[in-house]
């Protein structure tokens, strides 16, 4: 066994949101470490086929499908399976944040924002890994879901997204414990701040001081500590790590 590095060679890996941000991170170290990847986007290719074009190794692929289409997520790790002659991990980390109006102001679109909020970001995470439970290898499939340090300090301004982010941490718990008899591992991970397109507004405006002001380091998340932190997950390496929800937040939020 090679006792110094972590070695993906012949693992095939499907991360959602892998046109830009935290996914187009996680999708690039799975394929350095010999993954071949499915790199899902929405609607537009061209910003996930770029990424796809420069991965080391062979046999990648692009798979879209709004999330906000539950029919279109349930379809989808079969397609990236089909793509990709299979599937052994599954990376849940496309998502939305939105900021609702005040409660009791504007329910219409309160209601459609949380609608939409709850079906991004933990309908379709959960059928997708409902429906790619039969497809994961057995003993050695994993599904990674990408949480968020506000499933537990509370969003007051999005509050679908706080309870998006906190239902999907109860979903792969729950999965953990009902999957372990076929060897297929369930994490979480659960980041702070990190700058992406999600985020990069508020960071850059005068909110930016004090959101930074939550970090004793005064530095957001590095989005290579989260990729790596995926990275060791599914590296056979941490098998126990299954069930656990781990803080991405650099000492801003302890509980
Ligand atoms: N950035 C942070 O500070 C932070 C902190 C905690 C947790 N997170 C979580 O980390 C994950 C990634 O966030 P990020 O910052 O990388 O976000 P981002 O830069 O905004 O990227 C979002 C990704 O999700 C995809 N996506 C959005 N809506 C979709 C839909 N309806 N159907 C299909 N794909 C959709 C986008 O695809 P297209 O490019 O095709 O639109 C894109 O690839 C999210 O789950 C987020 O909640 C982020």
């Amino acid at each position: 066994m090679n006792t110094t590095s972590l070695d993906l060679a012949g693992r095939r890996a499907l991360v959602t949101g892998a046109s830009r941000g935290l996914g187009r991170h996680i999708a690039i170290l799975l394929a350095q470490h010999g993954a071949r990847v499915a790199l899902h986007c929405r609607a537009v290719e061209h910003p996930a086929r770029l990424i796809a074009d420069h991965l080391p190794g062979k046999g990648h692929a692009v798979v879209t499908a709004d999330l906000a289409d539950l029919d279109q997520a349930a379809a989808l790790p079969g397609r990236a399976a089909a793509a990709l002659g299979g599937l052994d991990i599954l990376v849940n980390n496309a998502g939305i944040y939105e900021r609702m109006p005040a409660a009791g102001e504007d329910l219409v679109r309160w209601r459609d924002l949380w609608e939409r909020t709850i079906a991004v970001n933990l309908t379709a995470p959960a059928l997708i890994s409902a429906a790619a439970v039969p497809l994961l290898a057995e003993r050695q499939g994993y599904i990674v879901n990408v949480s968020s340090r506000g499933a537990f300090r509370g969003e007051p301004e999005a509050p679908a997204y706080g309870a998006s982010k906190s239902g999907l941490n109860a979903l792969g718990q729950s999965m953990a414990v009902a999957l372990a008899r076929r060897g297929i591992k369930v994490i979480t991970v659960a980041p702070a701040w990190v700058e992406t397109d999600m985020t990069r507004d508020y960071l850059a405006s005068p909110e930016g001081d004090q959101i930074r002001a939550q970090f004793p380091g005064g530095q957001v998340v590095d989005p290579d500590d989260l990729a790596w932190t995926v990275l060791l997950a599914v590296s056979g390496r941490a098998d126990a790590l299954t069930g656990a929800v781990i803080d991405l937040n650099s000492a801003s939020y302890l509980r």
